[in-house]
């Protein structure tokens, strides 16, 4: 028998700073308007000074496990998605590790880009099925201003730095999610269109080399828009039809939130009203893998997922990576 896997609690944290688009206007040539318009975004948080992506994940998790009601030292594995970790090793997953202060578990650092939230529910999915006793945390965490060019107006008004995680287990609880199902994709042959380069092996340091641009976030955000909204759309298609959904049968849709308007012609495509998006992208920005965690949990506390409600997730992001989820409340 195969054992299916639910998330039994769910967690996020956000630093304490908040950057305003009235913030970005003193620091690049942008406006408000602009960044309102294009993109739905007025406010992103930031970390701290020597905040690190181990510190909001640990802290999300700690979030995640009081409202699963476990301690941390059930935990047996700790999936950590992140294209921004504290260093190359150890990894940002061992640090998190003892931050809660466990160890002996199994932890890695993965990069699946924005879709790591997505991926990780996948990845808990295949665990749980081969250990039901398993009890995994998802985390996904970014600082992504540590990569963000902040001379550059076409990126440095779109991201910001938090963490979400789920812990997932086989164990089903009232108010809980199954996590039905998740399809999930990639492209290598268009990762040059959003890339952050320097540091790593293709892109070495010497001693006293001056970090240039590569070191950062860089993005071709048109094309990135046009392949989010298709891919995203034609898999959010894939996972309904596989289980015979309707637009109507879908309480929710919580896509990554990198635009607002890429939300909105992707839920356009699935013939699913404006009305049944999930949006935090105006006080968070794109947090990248973290995004789908933290529009979860503040849609449950707006009541926004009714008891037995199908929500769907999507995703997309750098690599490209895509994919979809559906979880059944
Ligand atoms: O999370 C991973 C996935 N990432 C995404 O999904 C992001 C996908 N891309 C996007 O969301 C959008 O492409 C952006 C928000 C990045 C850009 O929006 P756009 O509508 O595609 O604008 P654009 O890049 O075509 O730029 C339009 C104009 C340009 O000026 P000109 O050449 O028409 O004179 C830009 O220079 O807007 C200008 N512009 C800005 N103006 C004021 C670009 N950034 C800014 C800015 N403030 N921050």
């Amino acid at each position: 028998m195969t054992h299916q896997a639910y998330i039994r609690g769910i967690g996020y944290y956000a630093p304490e700073k908040v950057l305003t688009n009235a913030d970005l206007e003193k620091i690049v040539e942008t406006s408000d308007e602009w960044i309102t318009t294009r993109t739905g975004i007025k406010e992103r948080h930031i970390a701290a000074p020597g905040e690190t992506v181990s510190d909001m994940a640990a802290e999300a998790a700690r979030r995640a496990l009081a409202d699963a009601g476990l301690p941390a030292d059930a935990i047996t594995h700790i999936f950590l998605y992140t294209v921004t970790p504290d260093y190359y090793t150890p990894s940002a997953a061992c640090l998190m590790e003892e931050k809660l202060g466990i160890r002996g578990k199994v932890v890695q650092d993965v990069n699946a880009a924005c879709c790591g939230y997505i991926y990780g529910l996948e990845m808990a999915r295949a665990v749980i099925a081969l250990h039901p006793e398993a009890k995994v945390i998802v985390a996904a965490a970014e600082v992504l201003t540590s990569r963000t060019n902040f001379s550059d107006r076409r990126t440095c008004v779109l991201f910001g730095d938090a963490a979400a995680a789920a812990v997932v287990t086989a164990e089903a609880a009232s108010g809980k999610a199954r996590v039905v199902d998740a399809r999930l994709a990639s492209d290598g042959s268009l990762g040059h269109l959003l890339t952050i380069k320097g540091g790593g092996s293709g892109h070495p340091y010497k001693l006293g080399d001056v970090v240039d641009e590569e070191f950062f976030l860089q993005m071709n955000g048109p094309e990135v828009f046009k392949h989010a909204v298709r891919s995203m759309a034609a898999v959010g298609e894939e996972i309904m039809a596989a289980h015979g959904l309707t637009n109507d049968d879908i309480a929710l849709f919580i896509p990554h939130q990198a635009n607002l308007r890429i939300m909105e012609a992707v839920a356009r495509k699935l013939a699913l009203p404006p009305e049944k998006i999930m949006s935090t992208v105006a006080r968070f920005g794109n947090t990248s893998a973290s995004t789908i965690g933290i529009a979860l949990v503040e849609a449950r506390n707006a009541g926004r997922i009714p008891a037995g409600g199908k929500v769907l997730l999507g995703a997309f992001g750098g690599g490209f990576t895509w994919g979809s989820a559906l979880l059944q409340f």
